[in-house]
């Protein structure tokens, strides 16, 4: 393996490239905001583009806003290497953006050195990975791998009521287009670099994550419905508060999380209606985002929102729905590609370890379809979707010649 300052040199214009992505998106948490379709995701990709094309890539961007840069060499389908640029509200730095940069730092590297790739190799940083703004997960991926869309995802709208639709219109992007967006025809294999966003390998001390797995999600939007009356002169006695009964819920949930072991449970958003400060809560929507690595894991974590929700409206007097807004099979990786990828970190001289994924990654929609791998880099403190979100240099740069061997074995 190179020594650190060999390797921190060799890095140099990829940490250039993270900095510089910087000013797109930067708020006052001190993290970053690049939802989907926005302005700052857009202006973030055309700087990509123009990195890309410096690079010596043919650049596009398809139907469903994935950025895609082309080294059309050699035969046949393409190697592909993916990831985002998109992120939650006030996200980290590195979650999806790191990825998509050390593929751009992969194609420089490779083209530096003479490499002459048996099969185009391809760079994409796909649209709204995190779903944040519309409940439209993993959009861009879904779309190049021919997935339909359902056309009600169109009509669903951000906190300021703009659909999606609508949104897609300020990228000159029109929704009944976004088949077009289909390339899995195109795709020979898939790997994505990402960072962990969580606490194994630093915890463990590795290098590398090979991931094996990917978590499967399902997301829901639950309301809860009783009845609006004053603050002041309705009786605590009998009261139908929609959001007491989310409280209770929430907590219910979490707790069933806790013993099961099994699956993750969380609640990250919560309105009510009228909203007043002097008003009972009439009704209370909020998101219930599950995870399991098993589809029975999955299925047992539904069956206690069910359970849960209707012990809570029968406490509380109060009725429920549920809607579905995503559902994604959990997802085993290919285990050649893991080989290549754990071959690359051994050439390098890392230690590497597999591992699952707890996080939704790009790959969960690649994998079904072709060969698909991942590696993390480790994630100081296990923070992800969050400022504080951070990876260092070092990592960076190990990731890097880790994912440059990679490529290097699979256009071969
Ligand atoms: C994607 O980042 C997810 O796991 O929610
Ligand atoms: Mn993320
Ligand atoms: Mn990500």
């Amino acid at each position: 393996m190179a020594d650190a300052d060999q390797l921190r040199r060799e890095t140099r214009e990829l940490l250039e490239d993270l900095a510089a992505l910087d000013r797109f998106g930067r708020d006052d948490s001190g993290g970053f905001t690049r939802l989907a379709w926005s302005q700052e995701l857009l202006d973030s990709v055309h700087w990509a583009a123009g990195r890309m094309r410096e690079a010596g890539l043919a650049t596009e961007i398809d139907a469903a806003g994935n950025l895609i840069g082309r080294w059309e060499e050699g035969e046949g389908k393409a190697v592909v290497i993916g990831s985002h640029l998109d992120t939650v509200t006030a996200g980290g730095r590195f979650d999806g953006a790191l990825g998509v940069l050390t593929g751009l730092e992969v194609v420089r590297r490779l083209r530096a050195e003479g490499f002459r790739p048996c099969r185009p190799i391809w760079v994409v940083a796909f649209m709204d990975e995190e779903g944040e703004r519309f409940n439209s997960v993993m959009l861009g991926s879904r779309a190049f791998v021919g997935e339909d869309v359902p056309a009600d995802e169109m009509e669903r709208t951000d906190a300021d009521r703009v659909r999606m639709g609508d949104a897609m219109r300020n990228w000159d992007r029109e929704f009944s287009q976004i088949s077009a967006a289909k390339r899995i025809q195109d795709v020979h294999c898939y790997v994505e670099l990402h960072v962990e966003l969580g606490p194994v390998l630093e915890a463990e001390g590795f290098d590398i994550g090979v991931v094996s797995e990917i978590t499967g999600l399902i997301g829901l939007s639950a309301t809860l419905r009783g009845v609006t009356n004053h603050a002041g002169t309705t009786p605590m006695v009998g009261r139908r508060d929609a959001l007491v009964g989310a409280a209770e819920a929430i907590t219910a949930l979490r707790d069933s999380a806790v013993a099961s072991a099994t699956y993750m449970a969380t609640v990250g958003s919560i309105t009510t209606v009228p909203g007043g400060a002097n008003a009972i809560p009439g009704a209370c929507t909020f998101s219930i985002d599950l995870r399991a690595t098993s589809d029975p894991g999955l299925q047992a974590a539904r069956g206690s929102v069910n359970a849960i929700l209707a012990q809570v409206c029968e406490a509380e007097g109060l009725t429920s729905t549920v809607t579905e807004t995503y559902f994604l099979q959990p997802v085993p990786l290919d285990t050649q590609i893991s080989d290549v990828l754990s071959r690359a970190a051994e050439r390098e001289g890392l230690s590497y370890r597999r591992m699952s994924s707890g996080a939704g990654h790009d790959a969960m929609l690649l994998a079904p379809h072709v060969p698909a791998g991942m590696l993390f880099v480790p994630s100081v403190a296990g923070v992800g979707h969050a400022p504080e979100e951070f990876t260092a240099d070092d990592d960076v740069a190990r990731g890097a010649a880790t994912l440059t061997s990679t490529i290097r074995e699979l256009a071969s």
